[in-house]
Parts: structure tokens; sequence; C-alpha cells
């Protein structure tokens, strides 16, 4: 980032909260609390926690407008780079547990002509049945719970696992308890994580939703853009999270 961009993009920042403080003609009390909740904040290591609650989704939006193709949203904090391959066609590790529902992730990677592309990685991670993470939370194996899928000739990918669920982020700090002051919330709804690479072209970060899950509509982290959010599909007793994606070439259009 050269000093004109540091300059350029602070400066705006800096203004922005300016002209919140005159509208709203915050006191200097109020300034003083808001200054050690930030202090507070860092104390309890989740300053990169409230920055993406607030901002991550608009950064998303700016690369989605920036490169086209299918539209990406958050990483969220627990993406691990070295998840297992998984065959096409084969399952993601998982636990036996009464409250699988198994899915099915499907679809195929294609270029913005729709030109298949062959040997795309298809990176997928989800929550468990009860809502966290392989290889964060509970010893769960970082195996588990994620997995790589190559594209085939045509571009087509699937792989087996079983249904997330709604997930809630750190609440017991500093950014739970101001989501809660504001009068939202600490949810996130069910969702499966996707990261999207081929070579030539820009990765891909995305997810997908459950129609009609809880929290779909009000995601405490702003992530849901409407085309993410798949129909209830079952088949075969199986739930069918269906993604087509579309990979923009890895260079900003003029
Ligand atoms: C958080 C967790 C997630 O699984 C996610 O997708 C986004 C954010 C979090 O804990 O902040
Ligand atoms: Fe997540």
């Amino acid at each position: 980032m050269s000093n004109n961009r540091i300059h350029a993009v602070v400066s705006d920042i800096v203004d922005g909260i300016r002209n919140a403080l005159i509208k709203h003609e915050v006191t200097f009390d109020e300034y003083r609390a808001g200054v050690m909740y930030a202090v507070k904040t860092g104390e309890a290591g989740e300053i990169p926690l409230m920055l993406d609650v607030f901002l991550n989704s608009t950064i998303s939006d700016i690369e989605n407008a920036a490169y086209g193709g299918t539209e990406g949203t958050i990483e969220g904090p627990y993406y691990l780079p070295n998840a297992p391959v998984i065959p096409n066609g084969g399952e993601i590790h998982t636990y036996d547990d009464d409250r699988n529902v198994p899915m099915l992730v499907r679809g195929t990677v294609k270029d913005l002509q729709g030109k298949p592309i062959a040997g795309a990685t298809v990176d997928i991670w989800h929550s468990t049945p009860d809502g966290y993470y392989g290889g964060i939370h509970n010893d769960i194996p970082a195996n588990y719970y994620r997995g790589k899928v190559l594209t085939d000739s045509e571009g087509r990918y699937f792989v087996r696992s079983t249904v997330p669920v709604p997930y809630k982020i750190p609440d017991q700090g500093p950014t739970g308890a101001l989501l809660e002051m504001m009068g939202g919330h600490s949810w996130r709804p069910a969702h499966v994580h996707f990261k999207v690479r081929a070579d030539g072209y820009h990765t891909l970060t995305t997810q997908s939703y459950f129609e009609q899950g809880d929290y779909v509509n009000d995601d405490c982290c702003n992530g849901v853009r409407p085309v993410q959010i798949k129909p209830d599909v079952l088949e075969n007793g199986e739930k069918v999270i269906e993604n087509d994606f579309q990979l923009a070439p890895d260079v900003i259009a003029a």
C-alpha cells in the first residue's frame, strides 16, 4: 500500500468517524468510554473479531464488484489451508452422530464464458451438527468437516458430508456485548464455506446458506447475499447444496 493510498483511505475513514461524532453530538465522556471499549476489545484479543463482524462483508462486496464471477462473501476465522483431498464423489470425514443429516455438495466450476475448468480445487469447510469446527474446537481433528475436491474434466465436483447448524460467534467478550447493546445477537445462519481456486483465476471465497434457515435474514456478520441462499432440495434423504461457480480471471478489469 503506497503512502498516498494510506493517506487517502485513512483520511476518509477519519472524516467518516468525525461526521458520525458530529451528527450524534458525542460528548467527551462518551468518547472516553468508546476509547476504553476499544482498549477492552484489544485486551480480549477481539480486534479481528470486532472488525470482521462489521467490515469484512463490505470488503467482499468491493471484491465482487472488482472481479465479477460468482459472488463471494466473508472467509471467517476457521479456514485451514491443509484440508485433506477428498476424491471426487467421496466423503468428507465426519463423526457418526445421531444429529447427522446427510448432505451432498455438488456443482461445477466454469470460467466467465461458461467453459468448464478441470482440476479446479473446491475447498469446503463447515460446522459439526453441534456448531463446532474441526481443528479449532473441542479437539475435533483438523481433517474432519473439511476437505478439498478437484473438478473432473467437465468441471464437475461432488462430495458427501453432513448438514451444519447455526453458529454463535464468540459472545462472552466486548464484541458480543456490543452486538447485544445494539439490539442484535451473535448468531450466524448455518453455512457451508467454499474457497475455489484454479491457476490463472481469482480465488473465490464464498458460503452457501439454507433457505428458511434460522438467522439467514439476520446474520450477525452481514455475510449473506441472496444468491448464496440455497433452495431446500432433498434427494434420497440427502440435503443438496449445489453451486455452479464462475471464476473471474486473476486481473481486475481496467
Ligand atoms: C465467525 C465464524 C464463522 O464460522 C464464520 O463463518 C464467520 C465468523 C466468527 O466466529 O467470527
Ligand atoms: Fe463459518
